[in-house]
């Protein structure tokens, strides 16, 4: 794993982005897999402005998105789909055909999840995908004790990641309690992954990661037996590691 410490927010975000530019530069069909959450909005606004510089067009990428919650539709200001348009896809020229995200509406939920797995496999695999870390150590909403070889399937979330994720909420009870996400054998399969960390919140499952050996306990330390994995982690978030 290589480990790039920022000094805050700004500059993780900045070194995320180019980190994101860079592949597309180098393959203008690249596949992205793409993460919500607060961690990577900042990248997302970098590459956004990238774009509004006329530096990168988006036209040839595909995307996938990690996760997305049940029962939300589209539409839903807090559906993952929502949060891509706002953040990105509404600001990029990529085309609506070559973003995916799991549908949270779908009826039949073995379907929505094999469809999704094998649209992956069809492109060919992800190139760079774009990960956060939960405080439980989670990766996409794979929680802790997932099974390494997992596919995109349907999850219950913890308690504590719908706590957490109540801030986008209005209350506790209008948080989904079940998602669908890739698994961990469907991220593993990334050619180079891209993992941000910041804050403080995050500095003790940080150092649980960096300290403590491979466990389904800490679903992203299987990420320390993938061969291309940039950890991009601020100091805040390095503040309790040795
Ligand atoms: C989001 C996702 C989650 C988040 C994680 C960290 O698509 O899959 O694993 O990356 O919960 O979220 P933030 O960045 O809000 O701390």
């Amino acid at each position: 794993m290589k480990i790039i410490e920022a000094k805050d927010y700004d500059e993780l975000s900045k070194i995320a982005g180019d980190i994101v530019l860079a592949q597309i530069r180098e393959k203008h069909n690249s596949v992205l897999g793409l993460a919500t959450g607060s961690t990577p909005i900042g990248m997302y606004e970098y590459i956004v402005e990238a774009h509004k510089k006329g530096d990168i067009s988006f036209a040839a990428v595909t995307t996938f998105n990690l996760d997305e919650y049940v029962g939300l539709d589209g539409e839903h200001p807090n559906s993952y789909s929502t949060y891509m348009d706002t953040y990105l896809f509404d600001h990029i020229d990529i085309p609506k055909a070559n973003m995916h995200i799991p549908n949270g509406v779908a009826l039949d939920a073995e379907a929505e999840c094999t469809q999704y797995e094998a649209k992956i496999v069809q492109s060919g695999d992800i190139d760079l995908q774009v990960l956060g870390i939960g405080i439980d150590g989670h990766i996409g909403f794979n929680e802790p004790f997932t099974p390494f070889t997992s596919k995109t399937h349907l999850v219950q979330l913890h308690e504590t990641t719908r706590e957490v994720n109540q801030r986008f909420f209005d209350s506790l009870d209008e948080v989904p309690t079940h998602a669908y996400t890739m698994g961990i054998d469907t991220i593993m399969r990334s050619k180079h992954i891209l993992l941000l960390i910041s804050g403080s919140s995050k500095a003790e499952i940080v150092a649980r990661l960096l300290n403590e050996s491979v466990t389904e306990e800490i679903p992203a330390s299987v990420l320390k037996n993938h061969p291309h994995v940039t950890l991009v982690i601020d100091r805040d978030a390095l503040s309790k590691t040795k």
